[in-house]
């Protein structure tokens, strides 16, 4: 491999060595940040682009790859990149929602599929998996990774790396996936995007850093820097973050791009002009710059100036380079552009797996007096203004996506029902009455309209409709583009303007149940106390319509788990199961002064980690543990707890396994998710789920940094979440 590429950059000018670090956006495609590149088809014949995203297809590709093949002297093939996030055409739920799951293989496929596709539209690379760890709802992006645990985060990431490159990334079908964005981009200050980062080393390592590492260790090619900064130094600009962990103690060997402009941005961070924060950057290990052009505009001067090397730019050519070789494209620089292929996209195996994961994903968080699964008899009114919305269904980052081909969850329920069942319908509200935010959220196509209507006169056609009906289905919550990048909201309810349609249904006193679409946990308080039944749909997807009318139906036994918590109350955020104890923790009496709590709203959130109801029930056992005396790294603890399905009709639980060390050199979680298996029972069904622990498990980052585990006492949970665990103790010392 290395001569190859020595070879190359052996004859490569400097110019041409400085080119292969430009990558670029067309713009007009498909926007995704503030400016786009000028005049790129001249600077690809110029040698000056490494490679571009924000464009797909084959027709499109294909001769922009001809140029830089044919047009340069070198004839370096491009990258094409793109931002495939939960799928590419055929759109996966958000990857938040995919995350409920908390199924490996369903996630591995889903990433597998998005592969199959981009490749097949001409791409090679893909900016996902975005594993930031998120905690605070209000960040809009907490809707594009895995919530807000670190070892669920880590087990999702490796998936999602897997299912993009496979084990070649050679194959025509894989890509080279991006892990994102590193580092600590989930921990913004406030919840407002971009905003300031300031945390522990310890929290670092040991809560936000697993992810990353997880998908460097599943071989990841590439690596996007973050925007915020790391312990104040910009991460882009961060030669810790990006050379010492990322390569020296993780051994990262691939490409690391900038984010979008993020070499630029340092400026306004305050770290200096342009020239300066290019070279920063350069010499942290940041290869790729996205959009901004600092490098190309300013490094040959800062070479001539003594403020880089010429190994350094050599360098991060190299790894451009590499990633290129790797991906086949010197032996075939058209190897992913194949019109022929597109057959492979969108296919009818690919949408029943899309309307799987859209049932999967859904968690049921309410269901009183089984109001469901709905009956299909009788009169149904489907009420809100996301009830027969198409245009919102995919959620954010689905840039490949046709809305025009997702059903809603009003033609999911329609198809489901046959003669026997009335369907009605009424809008009953908007999204938002709010004419500027309406705006806002149609900057890339219009997905939100206001009805004109007087807001009283749409409820009164709702409640004609609710009168006539048996049970209500209320789809109400986000607009597609109020989560995502710079969508973040700090009053996290149901959109306000949808509230009193919500209080007219429920004083109709018909059974009410919630179908809520949102790309963040929402407080819903409220609702939990005036629905009967709440069923969380996320953004569902291509298939989100379809997948949806299957849980409400009971065609899919609901077996979502929240991979995040729903506060109580925005106050409370952020909030998050792993939580540290305090030295005043709170025991429950409200007049012990001097306790950690609040006088107005309780600790507690409103639907902790790891919850999620189903159609059926399941009974715990006790928990069993083979021994409760352990010594040395090598012994191993198997603990076991018999799960029963005790309700009505098959369904799946998912087991979890937490940890409590309750005295360290340093003070830890009062839980850490260890393990989680899922169970498939049918009614009367017991089955032992049997978690195998092993020291790994106790480790944790001590205060210098070292990965250890300390001999004492270990409690183990095991439960269907984090507020229902059954525990037993056990004593691990040294040899
Ligand atoms: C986002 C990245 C994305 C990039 C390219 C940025 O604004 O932060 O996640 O990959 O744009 O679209």
């Amino acid at each position: 491999m290395s001569q190859f590429i020595d070879d190359l950059i052996e004859r490569m000018t400097l110019a041409e060595k400085i080119g292969q670090l430009n990558l670029v956006t067309p713009g007009g495609f498909t926007n995704t940040g503030p400016v786009v590149t000028e005049g790129v088809e001249q600077k690809i014949c110029g040698g000056l682009v490494g490679g571009m995203f924000g464009i797909y297809g084959a027709a499109a590709l294909r001769p922009l790859q001809q140029m830089a093949v044919e047009k340069t002297r070198l004839g370096i093939p491009l990258l094409f990149g793109l931002d495939v996030i939960h799928g590419h055409k055929t759109v996966f739920p958000l990857p938040l929602a995919l995350a409920c799951t908390w199924d490996m293989a369903l996630i591995e496929k889903t990433a597998r599929i998005a592969a199959v596709e981009a490749a097949a539209d001409g791409l090679n690379w893909v900016f996902s998996p975005m594993v930031d760890i998120a905690r605070d709802p209000r960040w809009g992006r907490i809707a594009e990774g895995s919530g807000e645990d670190p070892f669920l985060g880590a087990a999702i990431a490796r998936a999602m790396v897997q299912g993009y490159q496979g084990d070649d990334l050679a194959l025509p079908d894989t890509v080279m996936a991006c892990v994102k964005h590193f580092a600590l981009y989930g921990g913004a200050e406030s919840g407002r995007d971009y905003n300031t980062v300031d945390m522990s080393r310890i929290r670092m390592y040991e809560t936000y850093f697993p992810p990353y590492k997880a998908a460097v260790d599943a071989g990841v090619g590439s690596v996007m820097c973050a925007f915020n900064e790391v312990d104040g130094i910009p991460a882009t600009g961060n030669k810790w973050l990006m050379t010492d962990v990322l390569r020296g103690e993780w051994g990262f060997e691939g490409l690391a791009v900038s984010d979008y402009t993020g070499i630029n941005e340092m400026s306004a961070h305050g770290l200096g002009d342009l020239a300066a924060v290019a070279a920063l950057s350069l010499r942290a290990g940041t290869d790729m710059d996205m959009v901004g052009e600092g490098y190309l505009t300013t490094l040959e001067k800062s070479l001539e100036d003594g403020r880089v090397s010429l190994g350094e730019i050599d360098q991060a050519c190299r790894r451009v380079l590499e990633a290129k070789q790797k991906l086949g494209l010197f032996d075939d620089p058209f190897r992913y552009i194949d019109e022929k292929r597109t057959e492979n996209i969108l296919t009818a195996d690919s949408r029943a797996f899309a309307r799987e994961t859209a049932a999967q994903s859904c968690v049921l968080l309410q269901n009183k007096a089984g109001v469901l699964p709905l009956k299909t008899a009788g009169t149904i009114a489907v009420i809100g203004p996301l009830a027969a919305d198409r245009r919102n269904m995919q959620g954010t980052w689905s840039i490949a996506g046709d809305w025009q081909l997702c059903a809603s969850v009003l033609d999911g329920i329609k198809a489901q029902c046959g003669q026997n069942t009335e369907i009605l319908h009424a809008r009953g509200a908007n999204i938002t009455n709010d004419p500027v935010l309406a705006q806002r959220l149609n900057f890339a196509g219009e997905k939100v309209d206001i009805d004109p209507r007087p807001p009283a006169d749409m409820i009164a056609e709702a409640l004609a409709c609710a009168e006539k009906a048996d049970v209500i289905v209320a789809v109400v919550g986000e607009a597609q583009e109020m989560s995502g990048e710079a969508s973040c909201r700090a009053d996290i309810g149901i959109p306000e303007d949808q509230r009193p349609l919500l209080e007219a249904l429920a004083a109709t006193g018909k059974p009410l149940v919630l179908v809520v679409i949102t790309g963040r946990p929402l407080v819903l308080t409220w609702e939990q106390a005036h629905a009967d039944a709440i069923l969380l749909m996320w953004f569902g997807g291509t298939e989100a319509g379809h997948g949806t009318a299957d849980v409400l139906f009971g065609q899919h036994n609901p077996s979502g788990r929240l991979a995040v918590t729903f506060p109580y109350h925005v106050g409370q955020v952020p909030v998050y199961y792993a939580h540290k104890n305090t030295g005043r923790p709170y025991g429950g009496d409200m007049l012990d002064k001097f306790k950690s709590r609040y006088l107005d709203i309780p600790n507690e959130p409103l639907w902790p980690f790891g919850f999620g109801l189903s159609y059926t029930t399941f009974d715990y056992g006790t928990l069993r543990l083979d021994k409760t005396a352990l010594q040395g790294e090598d012994d191993r603890l198997q603990a076991t707890i018999a799960v029963t399905n005790t309700g009505p009709v098959t369904g799946t639980e998912t087991v979890q396994l937490y940890l409590t060390d309750p005295v360290a050199s340093v003070a830890r979680a009062v839980l850490d998710l260890r393990g989680f298996q899922k169970v498939h029972l049918a009614p009367g069904e017991t089955a032992d789920v049997t978690f195998s622990i092993t020291s790994a498990a106790l480790r944790f980052f001590n205060a210098d940094l070292q990965h250890v585990w300390e001999p004492g006492e270990f409690i183990i949970h095991t439960g269907p979440h984090v507020a229902a665990l059954k525990s037993a103790a056990v004593q691990w010392i040294r040899d």
